[in-house]
């Protein structure tokens, strides 16, 4: 499978690839970056009624192709219009974060990961599919802002990362 397929594969199983990292029912999750929303709706049904995923985007279109797919009982999916990096969600609010194929996207990553480490939960996680990125640099980067890798699945192309108890 080359790079497109593998996006496309990982797309088409986003119910199981996030329930395998460990994304369960009744928590909160993030996803950064999270364009028409195919990772957004498999978390919204994992984490079911008890729990919230907010779909984040700066591109106001995607968003309302999101809002055109959403079931009317999806009541706990929220969507969120981002003009710079900064979340309005409260600090350690957060279990997940989902950073697919977004963060070579972001000029500024060294701030978004400060963010994101904000709102993450001392025992929350980071899940990265880091399309376009080498994993040594993005491993580098994880561990500047303060996270370890806890998690490699799909052959190393999903990775989940956790604040070090230390940073
Ligand atoms: C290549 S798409 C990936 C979409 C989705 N995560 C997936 O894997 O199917 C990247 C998305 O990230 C969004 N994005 C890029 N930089 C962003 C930023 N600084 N803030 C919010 N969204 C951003 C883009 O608008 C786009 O929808």
């Amino acid at each position: 499978m080359d790079e497109q397929q593998q996006k496309q594969w990982l797309l088409e199983h986003a119910n199981e690839v996030l329930k395998r990292v460990g994304i369960a029912p009744g928590q909160v999750v993030v996803d950064f970056g999270c364009g028409r929303g195919g990772y957004a709706l498999a978390a919204s049904r994992l984490v079911g009624e008890e729990g919230r995923v907010y779909a984040v985007d700066r591109d106001l279109e995607v968003l309302e192709e999101l809002r055109g797919q959403l079931p009317d009982d999806m009541s706990n999916l929220i969507m969120v219009h981002v003009k710079n990096i900064t979340l309005r969600l409260d600090a350690s609010s957060v279990e997940w974060i989902l950073l697919f194929d977004v963060l070579h996207m972001v000029e500024e990553s060294d701030l978004l990961l400060h963010e994101l480490a904000r709102v993450l939960k001392p025992d929350g996680q980071l899940c990265v599919y880091p399309m376009h990125l080498s994993v040594e640099t993005l491993t580098d980067d994880m561990q500047r802002a303060g996270f370890a890798l806890a998690q490699e699945h799909y052959q190393g192309q999903i990775l989940v990362f956790s604040p070090q108890a230390d940073a």
